[in-house]
């Protein structure tokens, strides 16, 4: 697996919206906590939903509207170090993004070696022992934010939605990894399938179109649509802790065992 002993770097992306990136990342990133490993949880979505994974509405708008969020971090090549948040949960920090991350694509425009500021800001962090596992939220898009967020990763996971549309454009996202190759040495550690009804036959769909990209990895673990996702969201908490006997949270925990033996496969 990783060379030395700074944390595992992965990323959530999938250009599509509602494949479920910001539910896989907050509950995967929990679930890693609760088995003892440090984790840090990176928001890099202006829509705030991994800092609403974990905090009520007020709290997320007032981190958005302070001086202490990715966006201020980002737009001041600063070192993430200082614009750490603890979780209400033991081992488990977040770094809240803000709405003003709308304009990071700008930001980012006028500043040189604009692919890597993201990187730069999270050297620290990285290699500071501090953390096993720092796992990133990126927006729905591929912009040079998304390269930002990429470049600065070890790993990517690419949620898909178990659903007619849920593939569509996944091709040209692996093209864009692709094309990133010289820039980062980010890997897809697997695609992960999200919102399985069984009353519909997606999954097997899903599973067979994605079993033909032979060098790409789905995970094992897939998460079933499940209704306490949405009321954990609702309630600002990870599902485990809204309701460890629901499904989606034994799905969650048994992810992570996979991503935390990932590598010795
Ligand atoms: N397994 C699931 N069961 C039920 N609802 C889900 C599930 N996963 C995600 N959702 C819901 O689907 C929506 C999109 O998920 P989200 O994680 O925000 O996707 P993304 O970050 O890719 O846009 C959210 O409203 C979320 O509550
Ligand atoms: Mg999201």
């Amino acid at each position: 697996m990783k060379k030395n002993q700074s944390a595992i770097t992965i990323c959530f992306t999938n250009n599509k919206g509602g494949s479920g990136k910001s539910t896989s990342c907050a509950n995967l990133g929990y679930e890693l906590s609760a088995a003892g490993k440090k984790v840090l949880l990176v928001d890099g979505d202006m829509q705030l939903n991994l800092s609403l994974s974990f905090f009520d509405e007020e709290k997320v708008l007032e981190m958005a509207e302070s001086e202490k969020n990715l966006y201020q971090a980002v737009r001041n090549k600063r070192n993430l170090s200082n614009y750490i948040v603890p979780s209400p949960y033991e081992n488990l920090d977040l770094i809240p993004s803000s709405i003003l991350m709308s304009q990071i694509e700008y930001e980012l425009f006028l500043m040189m070696q604009r692919e890597f500021i993201l990187k730069k800001c999270m050297e620290e962090i990285r290699n500071n022992g501090q953390y096993d596992y720092i796992l990133i939220d990126a927006p729905p898009t591929l912009g040079t934010w998304v390269i930002n967020i990429l470049c600065a990763s070890d790993y990517v996971i690419v949620p898909v939605e178990a659903s007619p549309w849920g593939l569509f454009g996944l091709a040209n996202m692996f093209d864009f990894l692709n094309h990133l190759r010289d820039m980062t040495e980010a890997e897809i550690m697997g695609v992960l399938v999200t919102k399985v009804d069984e009353r519909k036959n997606y999954y097997r769909q899903t599973r067979e179109i994605l079993d033909q990209y032979r060098e790409i990895h789905v995970f094992d673990s897939f998460i079933h649509v499940d209704a306490s996702i949405e009321w954990a969201q609702d309630a600002s908490k990870p599902v485990t802790v809204y309701k460890k006997s629901t499904r989606s949270a034994t799905e969650f925990k048994k992810l992570a065992e996979e991503v935390m033996g990932y590598g010795s496969r």
